[in-house]
């Protein structure tokens, strides 16, 4: 007969090929279940002896992997074991046609031959392990043993904590990773018990998973974990019944980073969220203020300041402008922002903003630290003004009685950004610190404090968007904002801005100057109101008007006005034409047509793009009289005497 032995012990494969060969077999031999596998591949023999406790592929498993393969069905399979005895489990549910206890080899052998002979007369399925009588307790000993050395490797390995604990909770076993989840050296910890790993507040629910009432297993899911050693971990619970003892194994998972990175994600979406509603609310309400802002400012225009209404009306403008940045620090935090990017040298701004500051808290002391040769940022000056004042606000807030300011700006690299909640992108770096000796603020505070609408300011006094616009801004200009900061000693604000390399070109002074013109100017805009009080404006201004109210009609009036029409303004965000359309419908009627792009947001990637293509400015809704004429100069040129 062809026969396969397959066995972890060489010496018994050796003894069982003499035996077999005697008798005039042919005989294979495998040193485990494996290499049986891929014998079984090419030859397939009429018995199989195999050992139960082998490395790679047990006896069981193989018994059963054969019971499923059609072409192998049919071998007659034996087992050779010692523990087979005391095993609970029946070796032919698993597919075995013979088990024979493994003893002494010179008993053992007889009963082998035993077998074969019978097998030459008939097929044999038995129920009984043959040669019980003669098996040592030291060789199911040494198998057992095997055994255990097959689990403690697997044990050590494995990636989660293994614990095996009492039912009262003390713990009698922890694989490495156990032990390093818990922080404990193994010899305190097998002498302690499990539940007084866990502060008071939490222990109720470990104690709950740990009893055992018959039902099914219970556990401390990775959605609600429970926090060991500063960790959060969740618990599967695994009871052993029947033999002597009961015990339960727990496996620990230590999910900390996981429940990290989904509070991240929770987090940046909310964010995303909220970005949307303030930029939203922003847009609307610039289309409100600007038609506000533009109403008084027309009848502040003729209007004597003896008038009794002259103040009243002076201060609806005043709170017309305070409107107008709240919604740029919307638009900041919405990151909506990034208009007129430019090379710009952040020195410069740092002087003239700290030096208007500090004009108004003559208690606060500004110390600047500017180093010399700081790399150009590409940015928008306005926005990084407009973080700047908000740090510097904070700060004097934070010292109501004086203290003093430390400004400092120097190139670094991103290896220098210090963030565990963020990757650098590589590259050089200018970073500004804003540094108070004020009240400072708790590890608390500080996880909110660039949340919208946190303050703990009083009511009326801040309302929270300060830091959060500055952190959209930042972000917005791909940059990094850090503090760092303790109760009483003052707070420090690092802001990280992408160097660039571009030229600074020299920056044309503000001027204060309403400039006239007389062209004709096509107004766009969907809002009746807006077309109503721009149309005012312009006309103040000594300029023609046209307006239309959609895109289709600018298009349509373009169309048959162009020799006409000095400049278009138009609207960004219309319903059906869009600023984008109607400006390259314009282009098609006339390449060089001048326009000038109007919108409640803030220039956005969308505007940049036309810019590019040919747009001649922008203008953000709401907009002064002032900064309107002197926008359209820009864009006409001087006008013609
Ligand atoms: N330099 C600082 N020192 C101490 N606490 C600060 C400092 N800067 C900010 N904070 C804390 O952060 C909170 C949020 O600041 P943020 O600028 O966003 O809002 P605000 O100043 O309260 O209101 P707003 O800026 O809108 O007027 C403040 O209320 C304060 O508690
Ligand atoms: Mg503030």
């Amino acid at each position: 007969m062809k026969i396969l032995v397959v066995d972890n012990h060489p010496v018994m494969l050796k003894l069982m090929k003499g035996l077999l060969e005697k008798e005039g077999h042919e005989v294979q031999t495998a040193i485990n279940g494996l290499t049986a596998l891929s014998l079984l591949q090419t030859h397939t023999p009429d018995i199989i002896f195999t050992d139960l406790i082998m490395p790679r592929i047990d006896g069981k498993k193989l018994c059963e992997i054969i019971r499923k393969t059609p072409h192998l069905q049919n071998i007659c399979i034996v087992i050779l074991s010692a523990i087979a005895a005391e095993d609970e489990e029946k070796f032919f549910e698993y597919g075995a046609n013979a088990c024979v206890a493994k003893g002494p080899f010179n008993r053992m052998s007889k009963h082998i031959l035993q077998i074969l002979r019978r097998l030459e007369q008939e097929t044999i399925s038995m129920d009984q392990v043959i040669g019980l009588d003669t098996v040592f307790p030291h060789q199911i000993t040494k198998e057992l043993l095997s055994i255990k050395k097959q689990f403690d490797t697997t044990l050590k390995g494995m990636i989660e904590g293994f614990l095996e604990v009492t039912p009262e909770g003390d713990m009698i076993y922890a694989n490495p990773a156990a032990i390093s989840i818990i922080g404990q050296p193994e010899e305190q910890l097998l002498a302690s018990n499990f539940l007084d790993l866990f502060r008071q507040d939490q222990r109720k629910r470990v104690e709950v998973v740990l009893q055992c009432d018959g039902g099914p297993p219970k556990s401390i899911p990775i959605d609600f974990p429970v926090k060991l050693n500063g960790k959060e971990v969740s618990v599967q619970v695994l009871p052993i019944t029947g033999g002597d003892h009961r015990s339960l194994i727990l496996i620990l998972n230590d999910v900390t980073e996981r429940k990290k990175m989904e509070s991240k994600l929770i987090q940046a979406q909310k964010m995303e969220a909220l970005g949307t509603l303030a930029g939203g609310i922003a847009h609307d309400f610039n289309n409100l203020l600007m038609v506000v802002q533009g109403n008084v400012s027309l009848i502040l225009v003729d209007m004597n300041p003896s008038h009794p209404h002259y103040e009243m009306l002076k201060s609806i403008e005043k709170k017309a402008q305070n409107g107008s940045r709240l919604t740029s620090q919307l638009l900041g935090y919405a990151r909506k922002g990034r208009y007129e990017v430019r090379p710009m040298l952040l020195n410069q701004l740092v002087e003239e903003t700290a030096g208007a500051f500090g004009r108004t808290r003559k208690d606060i002391v500004i110390h600047m630290d500017l180093y010399r040769d700081l790399y150009p940022l590409e940015a928008d000056s306005g926005q990084i003004e407009q973080v700047l004042m908000n740090l510097l606000v904070n700060a004097a807030d934070a010292m109501p009685d004086g203290g003093t300011l430390f400004l400092n700006t120097r190139n670094v690299t991103h290896q220098e950004i210090e963030s565990d909640l963020y990757e650098p992108v590589p590259g050089d770096y200018v970073l500004l610190s804003v540094t108070d000796t004020g009240i400072g603020m708790d590890q608390q505070t500080m996880t909110r404090i660039f949340d919208p609408f946190f303050t703990t300011k009083e009511l009326g006094r801040g309302t929270g968007l300060g830091l959060a616009s500055a952190y959209g801004i930042i972000k917005g200009h791909n940059g990094y904002i850090n503090v760092r900061s303790e109760v009483g000693k003052g707070a420090t604000f690092l802001l990280y801005l992408p160097a660039s390399k571009g030229e600074v070109e020299e920056q044309a002074e503000k001027s204060e100057d309403i400039l006239k013109g007389s062209e004709t100017v096509l107004l766009v805009d969907d809002e009746e109101q807006v077309l109503e009080v721009g149309e005012k404006i312009l006309k103040s201004l000594g300029y023609e008007v046209l307006t239309v109210d959609s895109g289709e009609n600018g298009v349509e009036l373009y169309k048959t006005n162009r020799d006409q029409i000095g400049l278009v303004i138009l609207d960004l965000i219309m319903p059906h034409k869009g600023g984008r359309e109607t400006f390259d419908a314009l282009r098609e009627i006339h390449p060089e047509v001048k326009v000038l792009l109007s919108s409640g947001y803030s220039m956005n990637e969308q505007t940049m793009e036309i810019i590019k293509r040919g747009c001649k400015g922008f203008i953000q809704k709401p907009f002064s009289i002032m900064e309107l004429s002197q926008k359209l100069r820009e864009v006409l040129g001087n006008p013609k005497p």
